[in-house]
């Protein structure tokens, strides 16, 4: 019905605490989440703090849990939920608050920093990197990733382990590092090396929970993360091994 009132039930707060408040808020037909977020911004909540940018699933920003579910607020759609069922919005919880429900997701930023970056071999120069297109189109798929952090959020190594923080990347990191092991020019970081020891990839134990909320339905666990777990052997042992997959790969 358009204009109907239905039931929120938002997180207002800051990092000294806060508890979850009750709106009733117009919902209208073909509204999203953020859309009502937007409406309670100009009517009954101004200050209600929520970060968001393009409104079209694309920028990452607009990461919070509806009903307890990690999601993008501008691509949860009203129309899922039944008319009489009051929808509960909360930060991210795996990452500290700084208000309502802008959260603080700078331990991301830290594990990029940390993730060392592209290096092809030393002598070849800008502009004369070539490459095949089947290597290019192995990679696209984890190029799509939008950086929401619904996966960090949602993957329990972290969420309820403060603790394990220091010692592991997250799924959103050991796909850039499947990224990068797949491309034949990334000759100086042995990938999968890398995210075992100093990723903490040994700490997932492949529940695919990341894999279930990532709204660019990256198949993070079965294309990413279990390519990076399986090792040859040998491996270990000949890092020549390593880089005649790098070299004789296709
Ligand atoms: Fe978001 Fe998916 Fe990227 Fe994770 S991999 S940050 S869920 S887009
Ligand atoms: Fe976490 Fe995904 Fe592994 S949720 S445990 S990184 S499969
Ligand atoms: Fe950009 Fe939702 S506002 S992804």
């Amino acid at each position: 019905k358009p204009g109907a009132k239905r039931q929120f039930r938002i997180w207002r707060g800051d990092a000294d605490g806060g508890d979850l408040r009750d709106y009733t808020v117009e919902v209208n037909e073909g509204e999203v989440v953020l859309d009502v977020i937007h409406r309670l911004q100009a009517t009954d909540a101004p200050d209600l703090a929520c970060r968001w940018n393009c409104k079209a699933g694309k920028c990452g920003s607009c990461s919070m849990e509806i009903n307890g579910m990690p999601k993008l607020g501008c691509m949860t759609r009203m129309s899922t939920f039944e008319e009489n069922e009051t929808i509960t919005v909360t930060p991210l919880r795996t990452f500290p608050v700084i208000r309502d429900l802008v959260t603080d997701v700078s331990f991301n930023y830290e594990k990029a920093r940390e993730t060392p970056a592209f290096a092809p071999p030393a002598d070849l120069a800008p502009g004369d990197y070539r490459m095949q297109q089947v290597d290019v189109e192995r990679s696209q798929e984890f190029r799509k990733c939008i950086e929401c952090f619904l996966c960090q959020n949602v993957c329990h190594v972290i969420r309820d382990h403060d603790e394990n923080k220091q010692a592991f990347s997250g799924p959103r990191y050991f796909i850039r590092a499947a990224e990068l092991d797949m491309h034949p020019l990334d000759t100086r970081t042995d990938r999968k090396d890398y995210a075992q020891t100093e990723q903490g990839l040994g700490f997932c134990n492949i529940t695919k929970c990341c894999t279930e909320v990532c709204p660019e339905h990256i198949k993070i666990t079965d294309n990413g993360i279990i390519p990076m777990k399986e090792r040859v052997v040998d491996r270990r042992y000949d890092p020549l091994v390593w880089l005649g997959s790098k070299i004789f790969r296709r």
